[in-house]
């Protein structure tokens, strides 16, 4: 007990994030590692008016007012090998470009905003003026539209799929 090591300053500072913007980040970092169950309720987010349609460049709409990201949002068994599935309600498309590798994208068309239909044959189909985008990367495989799909993250959870 002669031996006392000095305690470095700020060394173990721990940084808590939990700002809107990182919390995503932070969750899906958790969600890989850990499973501790602990949620962390976002209440103090106010809940957007997301009026579709009529916004000039509305493209930053990601997780708009949606309480709770982390609710499971389906089973890996309800996206199709090789295509996908709308969820509109949550503006989100997910897909199954390989077995077992699950992407999502926005589910909002970068065209002029309405809400893709369906996947077939590997593309993502706007019902709207027939844009289509890779089911794979978003990307745009058929105009109008110019801009691809912004990917959303998901997480799979056993069988369960998870936004965020
Ligand atoms: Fe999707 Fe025009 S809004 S193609």
């Amino acid at each position: 007990m002669t031996h006392s090591s000095p305690a470095p300053a700020g060394a173990t500072r721990r940084t808590v994030v939990a700002t809107a913007g990182a919390a995503g980040l932070a969750a899906v970092l958790a969600a890989c590692g850990s499973s501790d169950g602990e949620k962390s309720p976002d209440a103090s987010r106010p809940a957007a008016p997301a009026t579709e349609g009529t916004g000039t460049a509305g493209t930053t709409a990601g997780a708009s007012g949606q309480p709770g990201g982390g609710e499971a949002l389906a089973r890996t068994a309800d996206i199709p090998v090789g295509g996908g599935k709308v969820f509109p309600d949550r503006k989100v498309v997910v897909t199954q470009p390989a077995k077992g590798e699950f992407k999502a994208f926005s589910a909002v068309c970068t065209h002029q905003g309405c809400l893709v239909k369906e996947v077939a044959n590997g593309t993502i189909d706007c019902p709207c003026h027939g844009s289509k985008f890779s089911a794979t990367d978003g990307s745009v495989r058929n105009g109008p539209a110019r801009k691809p799909l912004p990917p959303e993250r998901v997480s799979v959870s056993g069988d369960s799929l998870t936004l965020g």
